[in-house]
């Protein structure tokens, strides 16, 4: 049984990351979830692995911590949080490469086809969309319309950036009606499933994974 330690995040009570996003029930349950898939992960021997939106690192230095011989790939919109992953990397002793740009965007030509597997706990929560602006912690939960304004832009990125192989794993919740959004990412060539999903207070996540349909 393979297991994932959850990485030491002990730093984020330091004043200069008070605006990134606290590991909570959402961030814990994505990690629950990988390390069930981590023997179907394993078998596709990730070289490049990708989290969008990695607020205090502790997912992809989990990641980075399972699969030494990949090359993990962070990135943020939060310049705190950019940093906070780094640090987070540096205090578990993993490698972690970390790129402040929004969802992929400076990235996504370069990992075209390339990204064997990819993670994404976005900011999920249904908001107005004039509240998914800047790069604060309001940033870590804003979702816009039905929670699913960032989410849809990640799905995007990963019909140009997955390889073949490649498998995704992202966070819903209830009010992105996963009912309806699922058969949405199906019409775009995914093939999806749920991994996981657990109740957390008035939030009922789901951890979904996506690979792209086999011809
Ligand atoms: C719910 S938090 C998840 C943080 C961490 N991955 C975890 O699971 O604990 C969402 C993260 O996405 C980042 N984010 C929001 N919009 C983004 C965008 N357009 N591009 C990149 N990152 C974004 C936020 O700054 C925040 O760090």
């Amino acid at each position: 049984m393979f297991k994932i330690k959850t990485p030491d995040t002990s730093h984020l009570k330091y004043e200069e990351f008070e605006s990134v996003y606290d590991p909570a029930e959402d961030s814990f349950l994505l990690l629950d979830a990988l390390e069930q898939e981590l023997p179907l992960i394993h078998t596709l021997n990730p070289l490049i692995v990708v989290e969008v939106g990695c607020g205090s690192g502790v997912i992809s230095s989990a990641l980075s911590t399972c699969l030494p011989a990949a090359i993990v790939l962070s990135t943020d919109l939060n310049p705190a949080a950019c940093r906070a992953t780094q640090v987070t990397a540096a205090a578990n002793k993993v490698q972690v490469q970390v790129v402040r740009t929004d969802i992929l965007s400076t990235l996504s030509d370069r990992l075209r086809g390339q990204v064997d597997l990819l993670v994404c706990n976005p900011p999920y929560v249904a908001t107005e969309d004039t509240e998914i602006s800047g790069t604060g912690l309001p940033a870590s939960w804003a979702g816009g319309n039905l929670g699913l304004v960032i989410t849809r832009r990640v799905v995007e990125s990963l019909r140009e950036v997955l390889s073949e192989h490649g498998i995704a794993y992202l966070v819903l919740e209830q009010c992105n009606k996963p009912e309806t959004y699922i058969p949405e990412m199906e019409e775009l060539g995914f093939d999806c499933s749920t991994v996981i999903s657990r109740r957390a207070g008035r939030e009922l996540l789901y951890i979904v994974k996506l690979s792209r349909r086999k011809r």
